[in-house]
C-alpha cells in the first residue's frame, strides 16, 4: 500500500479542467485563503458558511470536490457529509479538522469523507489531498461502471448460451417433424391453444412463458420412436403403443441436462396423464398433475383430433369439441375444459 508520505512526494498532477471546489467553513479567513490559492491554480471555487448553505450550492452547481470544516453552526460537517454522500455521490468529499478533532475526523470518514486534512495545512498538502480525492472518486465511478457492465455482459452471455440451446432443440424438432409427417405444425397449434387458455386463466407472464416452451417441446421425445410406428396407417399393436408411450420420458431425458429447460421438465413428463389417474407415465391424478400438463392435455388432444393423422382423417371441430366435453372430469380437468371452450371461440373469432 502507498503511504501518505509517498503520495505527497508524487509530482503534482495537473488539475482537470472541469474541477470545481466548494469550500465550507464558518471562518471567512479559511474560505478566502483556500479560494484565492485554488483560483490561482485555475480551479473554480464556491464558498458556504455551513452545511445547509453547502447542500443548496451542491444542488445548484456541479461541484467535483467538497472541502468542509467539521465544527460549524446550524448543520455541522458530519451531517453535511452524510447528506452529500447520499444526494451527490459524484462529488469527492474531504474534511478539514484541527488536531484535537481526530475522533470527529474518524466519524467523518465513516460518514462518507474520502480523506481528511489537519489544520493548519500547507497548500502542497491540500493540493495532493484534493487530487487524491478526485482520483479516488473517479476510480469508484469506474468500478461502478464496471460492475454495471459486468452484469449486462453476464446477462448477454447467458442469453447467448440459452439461444444456442434453443437453436439446437429447434433442430431436433425439425428432425422430428421430418420423421413424423402428421405432427408437422402440431406443436405450434398446441402452443397457440395453451397460450389462449393460460392467458384466459390469468397466469403470470413467467408461468405463461414456461408453458409456451413446454408446449413447443412436449412431443420432442417422439424423436426416439421409429418412423414406421409414427407413420403407421393402421392401429398400433400393444408393443408399438408401448414404444410411443415412452415419449414423455424420452423428451424429459433429452432436455434434463440443460439448465434452461429445468422448469418445464415436469410439464413435459406428465402431458399424457389423465385427470382420473389412468394416464401415463406416472398415473397421477387431479391437481397432482402439473397445471401446465393439464392445459397441454386439452390443447394436444383437440389438435390431434382436428388434424389428419396416419390412421384417420381430421375430425370436424364440433365432433372434437363434443369429445373434449365428454371427457371432461375423466381425461381432462373440467375447469380447464370450460376455459378452453371459451378461449377456442375467441381464437376462431380472431381467425
Ligand atoms: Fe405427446
Amino acid at each position: 500500500m502507498q503511504s501518505r508520505n509517498s503520495i505527497i512526494e508524487e509530482p503534482e498532477a495537473p488539475w482537470g479542467k472541469d474541477v470545481r471546489l466548494l469550500v465550507v467553513d464558518d471562518e471567512e479567513f479559511i474560505r478566502s485563503i483556500v479560494r484565492e490559492r485554488m483560483e490561482l491554480e485555475g480551479v473554480s471555487v464556491g464558498e458556504a458558511q455551513n452545511g445547509h448553505q453547502a447542500l443548496a450550492m451542491l444542488r445548484d452547481g456541479d461541484y467535483s470536490v467538497l472541502l468542509t470544516d467539521i465544527r460549524m453552526p446550524e448543520m455541522d460537517g458530519v451531517a453535511l457529509l452524510r447528506e452529500a454522500s447520499r444526494l451527490f455521490p459524484g462529488t469527492a468529499r474531504i474534511v478539514m479538522t484541527a488536531n484535537a478533532d481526530l475522533e470527529t475526523a474518524v466519524a467523518a470518514l465513516k460518514n462518507g469523507a474520502y480523506d481528511y486534512i489537519l489544520k493548519p495545512f500547507s497548500f502542497d498538502i491540500l493540493f495532493v489531498t484534493i487530487q487524491n480525492a478526485i482520483r479516488k472518486q473517479a476510480l469508484e465511478r469506474q468500478l461502478q461502471d464496471y460492475q454495471v457492465n459486468l452484469e449486462s455482459r453476464v446477462k448477454e452471455q447467458t442469453d447467448l448460451i440459452n439461444s444456442l440451446y434453443v437453436r439446437s432443440i429447434q433442430s431436433l424438432i425439425k428432425a422430428l417433424e421430418a420423421k413424423d409427417l402428421y405432427t408437422r405444425g402440431h406443436s405450434q397449434r398446441v402452443t397457440l391453444y395453451s397460450m389462449a387458455i393460460s392467458t384466459e386463466m390469468g397466469l403470470s407472464p413467467a408461468h405463461i412463458e414456461d408453458l409456451r416452451r413446454a408446449s413447443i417441446l412436449h412431443d420432442l421425445g417422439k424423436i426416439g420412436v421409429t418412423e414406421t410406428i409414427l407413420n403407421k396407417p393402421g392401429k398400433l399393436t400393444r408393443e408399438e403403443f408401448y414404444e410411443v408411450e415412452k415419449h414423455p420420458e424420452v423428451g424429459t431425458q433429452i432436455l434434463s441436462p440443460i439448465p434452461y429447460f429445468q422448469n418445464i421438465l415436469p410439464a413435459i413428463l406428465h402431458h399424457h396423464e389423465r385427470f382420473d389417474g389412468c394416464g401415463y407415465p406416472g398415473k397421477i391424478a387431479g391437481t397432482e398433475i402439473p397445471l401446465e400438463s393439464r392445459i397441454m392435455a386439452v390443447a394436444d388432444t383437440y389438435d390431434a383430433m382436428t388434424s389428419t393423422r396416419a390412421y384417420r382423417p381430421a375430425l370436424p371441430e364440433e365432433v372434437a369439441t363434443a369429445e373434449i366435453l365428454r371427457c371432461s372430469g375423466t381425461q381432462f380437468d373440467p375447469e380447464i375444459v370450460s376455459v378452453f371452450l371459451f378461449a377456442k371461440d375467441k381464437i376462431e373469432e380472431n381467425g
